[in-house]
């Protein structure tokens, strides 16, 4: 199962990625983790990466491609995965279509989760994660603020850089601007299924699992 899960910052894409990768079993490729690693571990891809990802800018299509290249040929991709922030221009679009082509994979599930933007801004100034567990969390919803609620961690919650007000409303700008272009892209190829992200977690899981499954 090949999923491509689409949509503006903070409509929910990585809480939903780690639930079916846990569920499914499948791999869950998030460019903006695998950039966010690099960062943290200083690589030459993580030196290049940092401002422009701290200022919500797109990192180049070149070295996205490449890296989307480089971890799908490195894993066991016919068992499936989710690519979470991947095409996000129509340029990083050619590059996947001929990633694909050369590593023959099935056309994917094209899900997009829509929000609008004040949900969204709100969401992601209270997001926080936990740096033991990776869980992702937001401050609204959680009873004690200090105590992850998957891995009991005390204290371990951290804040994206890029999650500041005006950095937030940057990302959304270049959202509508750079990466909806996508959208249509790919609505002239593929079914697109189009899903509410302000549903419940549970709920939208469920919606996806619908589409999944050929029940929508
Ligand atoms: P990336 O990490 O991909 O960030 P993003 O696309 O901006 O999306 P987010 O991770 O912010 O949001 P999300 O949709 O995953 O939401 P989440 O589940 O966390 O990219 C970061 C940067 O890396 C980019 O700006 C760019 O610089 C670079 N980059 C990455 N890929 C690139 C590419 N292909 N090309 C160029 N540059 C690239 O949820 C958000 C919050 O909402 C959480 O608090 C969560 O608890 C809450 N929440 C989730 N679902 C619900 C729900 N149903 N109800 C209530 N709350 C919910
Ligand atoms: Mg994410």
């Amino acid at each position: 199962m090949q999923i491509i899960l689409f949509g503006a910052p903070g409509v929910g894409k990585g809480t939903q990625a780690k639930i079916l990768s846990q569920k499914y079993n499948i791999k869950h490729i998030s460019t903006g983790d695998i950039l966010r690693e690099s960062v943290a571990r200083k690589t030459d891809l993580g030196i290049a990466a940092k401002e422009v990802m701290d200022s919500g800018d797109l990192v180049s299509d070149d070295l996205m491609g490449g890296l989307v290249k480089e971890t799908l040929a490195n894993m066991d991709y016919k068992a499936g995965f989710i690519l979470d922030g991947f095409p996000r221009t129509l340029e990083q679009c050619n590059l996947m279509d001929g990633i694909f082509e050369e590593l023959d994979i099935e056309k994917p599930f094209f899900i997009l989760l829509k929000a609008d933007t004040e949900v969204i801004v709100n969401r992601l100034t209270k997001r926080r994660l936990c740096s033991k567990c990776q869980t992702i969390v937001n401050l609204n919803d959680i009873a004690d603020l200090n105590t992850c609620p998957n891995c009991n961690a005390n204290d371990s919650f951290i804040e994206r850089k890029d999650d500041k007000e005006e950095v937030i409303r940057k990302r959304l700008r270049i959202y509508r601007e750079a990466t909806l272009p996508v959208l249509d892209y790919y609505q002239e190829k593929y079914k697109v299924a189009i899903l509410n992200g302000t549903d419940s977690v549970e709920m939208v899981t469920s919606n996806i699992e619908k589409v999944l499954t050929g029940n929508d």
